[in-house]
């Protein structure tokens, strides 16, 4: 339950906790008490640790890879993390495992082993528990992080844009009152909040750098030479706040809505990424937006507290974009 009253407090661990059940009940079956303070922790450290896997001192790990066995500093807080999460997907893994029942496949983990049975004898088949280790990794990760900021960002800035956070009030007010729950069939409904979503989206890029590529074959590219084998690191970003592209893309506006207050698509609003490798959970993850954050909207006003300073809106750079760390009041409305 969202601690609310006029007391702020730290919305990090209950956001993360909340989406990261999501992507848990689908992929494992199972969803996290928000007291337990093992699976909060390795939130923590997995959030601390995308953090740090970006941190400029990382890299000698490619020069000197020992560097990163050292038992103590940055190193070890990030082996000690990657050691955490193996440990627990790998006990959930051997669990599922141990319980299955074929012809009652509870989550995607049961239903990866009854692949990998019917592929047995197929010598090509890589359904094998490594590879369903390394999924079930990243569905993990990707599918908490990611999300996560990008609703603690969305209370930030309704905390900070308070004229903004009352026009999604009302149009939440119009369509759901009080007592609907927000479904899926609501949103073609709710514009302006769909289109506030996507604006902090286009704001904050919370994958502001994508998946590394490499060129297949040489190519030019408005004048430049990519020779073949290059890896490109596509700059997400700098799309969103590309002044050629947007109006004055450094503020906080109704951009993805007509005149009519209709919603409008703009092809350089490309948060999930583009291409053969969009992200997976795109439509996951924007169901996730909407039902969450209309919810929370729904029975909360959110305050940046006055005496608080405010917090730098640049964000924290890890492989994921994540607001600083900032206390909010919630009211129950
Ligand atoms: C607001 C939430 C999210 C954002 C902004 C986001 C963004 C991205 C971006 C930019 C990429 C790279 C795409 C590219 O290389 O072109 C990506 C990849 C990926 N995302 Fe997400 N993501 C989000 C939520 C999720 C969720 C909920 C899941 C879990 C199901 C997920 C799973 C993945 C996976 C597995 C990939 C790798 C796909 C591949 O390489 O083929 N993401 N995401």
């Amino acid at each position: 339950m969202l601690k609310h009253g006029k007391d702020s407090f730290n919305p990090f661990p209950i956001i993360r906790n909340a989406v990261s059940n999501v992507i848990c009940s689908m992929a494992f079956g199972r969803r996290f008490n928000y007291e337990d303070i093992e699976f909060k922790t390795m939130l923590k450290n997995m959030a601390r640790a995308l953090e740090l896997s970006v941190n400029r001192y990382m890299i000698l790990v490619n020069i000197c890879p020992w560097l990163y066995y050292l038992p103590f500093g940055p190193f070890w807080e990030l082996r000690k993390t990657e050691l955490d999460i193996t440990a627990f997907l790998k006990k959930i893994i051997a669990q599922h495992r141990d319980t299955l029942d074929a012809a009652n496949p509870r989550d995607f983990i049961d239903m990866y082993f009854i692949h990998a049975e019917e592929e047995k004898n197929n010598k090509e088949s890589s359904f094998n528990e490594d590879y369903l280790f390394f999924i079930i990794g990243d569905l993990f990760i990707a599918g908490t992080d990611t999300t996560s900021n990008t609703l603690l960002w969305c209370l930030l800035y309704m905390s900070l844009y308070p004229e903004v956070q009352e026009k999604v009030h009302a149009e939440i007010e119009a369509v759901l009152g009080r007592d609907k729950v927000p479904s899926l069939t609501h949103k073609a409904q709710m514009p302006f909040t769909e289109a506030t979503i996507m604006e902090v989206q286009r704001m904050t890029a919370v994958v502001p750098l994508s998946i590394p590529r490499m060129a297949s074959e040489t190519a030019v590219l408005q004048g430049y030479t990519i020779p073949k084998g290059s890896v490109i690191v596509p700059n997400l970003w700098s799309v969103h706040r590309d002044p050629n592209i947007w109006e004055k893309p450094e503020n906080f506006n109704r951009r993805f809505l007509d005149e009519k207050g209709q919603l409008i698509k703009k092809e350089a609003f490309i948060p999930f990424g583009m291409g053969k490798r969009v992200c997976m959970g795109e439509q996951l993850a924007k169901m996730e937006l909407f039902l969450i954050f209309a919810s929370l909207m729904q029975s909360f006003t959110f305050l940046y507290p006055e005496n608080a300073a405010k917090p730098s809106m640049d964000g924290r750079f890890g492989l994921t974009l994540a607001p600083c760390p900032f206390n909010i009041i919630a009211l129950k409305r």
